[in-house]
């Protein structure tokens, strides 16, 4: 399926984009609105896969160091999984880790979706945090 992959710019744009966001990864665990967001958020990368007007997709990217990028947020819509968008999405942010003089990528996976950051080249390097005591994460990581 061919997406397009872009930041939001507009402040419906970024509603759509948090708005997938908390539904994907907060709303199923009873998390409030806002939970979907950290102290990040102003100076991250944001990129979303969009359809037309449809946000399909989502990631963000922000920096730990000036090598170190962390990917946070991935999530698409759930009716569209497994046909390519997180892909598109990964693919991008990595890019633009790599344009920004990040060397590594790391990130916190959920147990489903470790199988989709390996098949990108992602490493498992331990475990991490669980978050809302329910969800276990893998910290996974990736030499750029
Ligand atoms: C994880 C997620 C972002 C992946 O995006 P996606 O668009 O579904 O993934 P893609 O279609 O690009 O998958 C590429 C490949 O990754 C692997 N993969 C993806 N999801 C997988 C899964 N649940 N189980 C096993 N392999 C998986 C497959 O090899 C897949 O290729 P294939 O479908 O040709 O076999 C998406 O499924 C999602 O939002 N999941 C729910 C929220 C979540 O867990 N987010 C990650 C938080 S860390």
């Amino acid at each position: 399926m061919q997406v397009e992959i872009r930041e939001p710019r507009t402040p419906e744009e970024f509603r759509s984009y948090y708005w997938l966001r908390w539904k994907v990864l907060r709303e199923p665990w009873t998390q409030d609105r806002e939970s979907e967001k950290d102290h990040h958020e102003n100076d991250a990368v944001h990129l979303m896969a969009c359809l037309g007007d449809q946000v399909l997709g989502v990631g963000r990217l922000h920096f730990n160091s000036p090598d170190q990028a962390q990917i946070r947020f991935m999530a698409v819509e759930p009716e569209y999984v497994r046909r390519g968008v997180g892909s598109a999405v990964l693919k991008e942010l990595e890019a633009r880790a790599r344009a920004m003089g990040a060397r590594q990528i790391v990130l916190n996976a959920r147990d489903p979706a470790v199988f989709f950051y390996q098949k990108h080249g992602y490493e498992i390097l331990g475990q991490s945090e669980t978050l809302f005591e329910a969800i276990p994460h893998t910290r996974m990581g990736k030499a750029l």
